[in-house]
């Protein structure tokens, strides 16, 4: 049934029968002035999606201020204009790896391989979590990135298989990018502020270091396989638990990164802006041809 909850509700107090008081806000400051109008004391903000398991991912939150309201309706319904705003002044986080410069052809084979690598172990899990929205999304995210992890692989084996120059660049990219990719997983889980909500919601199913244990695992024999080495004195199988054992991340470099003081991170943040800039007329063009196509349509209707 595609129909809103907030349809629904009108369409059955249209024919007399009780429902809980409420209204529908398409923007934060509509939300708090309705929550105003109802006066409390307690508020109910639901995000009016069609989706299964709305309570569940965090779509539907229960509240006792105006100041709570604005809160969570912020969150739910966000512009995309602020997202990139967001982005452009640091407040918005992104994937500690984008932070780290690419020297060589090698290091696309590499990023393919370990980065977008890393970034499945991640995302397939994600396939099946309980925010619909994301995990639908998701399903056509993995498909992408494991073309590109395939692409990055096949790359790698060429250039570990080529002349020693290339075998060279090949073993110099994973040397650069080995750690990075693990250090994706995030924190360890002991420290990761948000994992244990994000499991009880059941939008994270495994742990930070289950899924980097399970990456290690699959990743030294595939670079095994390219005949290169695994930049890690440490590195080792214990027979008992039949996983690989790594040496320490170096947390303060990635407690660096995460915190804007990566080796790119203001060049990255700096090209961001400027492609925003330089796509403005994009932008602008995108919509006139909407607005053009939207009164065709209607004209024609008339007609
Ligand atoms: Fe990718």
């Amino acid at each position: 049934m595609n129909i809103h909850e907030h349809q629904a509700k009108a369409l059955l107090a249209e024919y007399g029968v009780p429902v809980p008081r409420g209204n529908a806000a398409f923007s934060v400051d509509e939300a708090v002035a309705i929550a105003g109008d109802l006066g409390g004391p307690v508020y109910v903000v639901k995000a009016q999606i069609h989706a299964g398991g709305r309570g569940k991912a965090g779509g539907v939150k229960v509240v006792k201020s105006l100041d709570e309201v604005k809160d969570v309706a912020e969150t739910l319904g966000v512009e995309r204009d602020d997202t990139i705003e967001d982005l452009h002044s640091g407040k918005a986080k992104y994937s500690s790896i984008f932070n780290y410069p690419t020297l060589t052809w090698a290091d696309i084979g590499a990023i393919g391989w370990l980065v977008d690598g890393a970034a499945i172990m991640n995302q397939v899990p994600l396939c099946r979590c309980s925010y619909g929205p994301y995990s639908r999304a998701m399903v056509r995210v993995c498909k992408e990135e494991s073309f590109h992890q395939r692409q990055g692989y096949s790359i790698m084996l060429a250039m570990a298989k080529g002349t020693p120059e290339q075998k060279r660049m090949a073993q110099d990219a994973i040397n650069r990018w080995w750690f990075p990719s693990l250090m994706m997983f995030g924190p360890h889980d002991t420290e990761s502020s948000h994992s244990e909500q994000s499991m009880n919601w059941k939008i994270k199913r495994f742990s930070n270091d289950e899924l980097r244990q399970r990456f290690l695992d699959m990743t030294v024999p595939q670079c095994e396989l390219l005949g290169c080495e695994v930049p890690d004195p440490n590195l080792k199988f214990n027979e008992e638990t039949g996983h690989y054992e790594m040496s320490p991340l170096d947390w303060d470099e990635f407690w660096g990164v995460v915190k804007g003081n990566g080796k790119c991170n203001r060049q990255r943040i700096r090209a961001r802006k400027e492609a925003y800039e330089k796509g403005e007329w994009v932008r602008e063009a995108a919509m006139e041809y909407a607005d053009k196509k939207q009164k065709r349509r209607e004209a024609s209707k008339a007609a």
